[in-house]
């Protein structure tokens, strides 16, 4: 698991910050600023640049605040591989079209980026940068949820573990709601389900 190795001065993100927080709903900015707050202090927990990690998160929900249409105007734009659940949903589609405007308009490097594919769903086998913007988009300081507690916990003592009650969580929120999980959180949560089980055999 390596880290995304790249750093960013103070001055660059105060000016990421301010093009991205541009390009929100004014009621999202709180959201997003928590999860970048989140996102370091994971980031100083595990060992990742806090400075990529800020990055990722500010630019995480970049594409959220656009319609339907628009958010397929990206995809086409972009030319980005979905399949037809991605297509037909404007909530996970706005990871993918994210990570697009990331790398084009923000000059982005890959991890970063895939970082911000990757926040809504999960996947398996995450870098590190990935699990913090997952969890840190999941737990951030206006988040109020039942479990939030013991995510937050979790999240700060081991991150898989963290993952696994997180992707669980998330999988029974989108049951609930009548719907069918999408395929990578169905994946990703048996990958670190299994994982957290074998640490337990060991
Ligand atoms: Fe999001
Ligand atoms: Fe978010």
């Amino acid at each position: 698991m390596g880290t995304a190795g790249y750093t960013f001065s103070d001055l660059e993100l105060a000016s990421l910050r301010k093009k991205a927080w541009q390009m929100l709903d004014v009621k999202r900015i709180p959201h997003v600023s928590g999860c970048e707050e989140e996102a370091v202090c994971l980031a100083r927990r595990w060992g990742e640049s806090p400075s990529a990690a800020a990055a990722a998160a500010i630019l995480h929900d970049v594409t959220k605040r656009l319609s339907a249409k628009e958010q397929l105007a990206l995809v086409k734009q972009y030319a980005i591989p979905c399949d037809d659940v991605l297509l037909a949903s404007p909530k996970l589609l706005h990871a993918v079209t994210g990570a697009a405007v990331a790398k084009a308009e923000f000059c982005m490097p890959d991890e970063i980026c895939n970082a911000i594919r990757w926040h809504t769903t999960g996947k398996p086998e995450m870098t590190l940068l990935e699990k913090i913007i997952y969890l840190a988009d999941y737990i951030e300081p206006t988040r109020d949820f039942p479990g939030v507690d013991a995510l937050r916990k979790a999240a700060y003592e081991d991150l898989d573990s963290a993952l696994a009650l997180g992707l669980s969580m998330s999988l029974e929120e989108v049951r609930n709601g009548g719907a069918e999980p999408y395929i990578d959180t169905v994946l990703a949560n048996s990958y670190y389900q299994k994982i957290i089980r074998e640490e337990k055999n060991n």
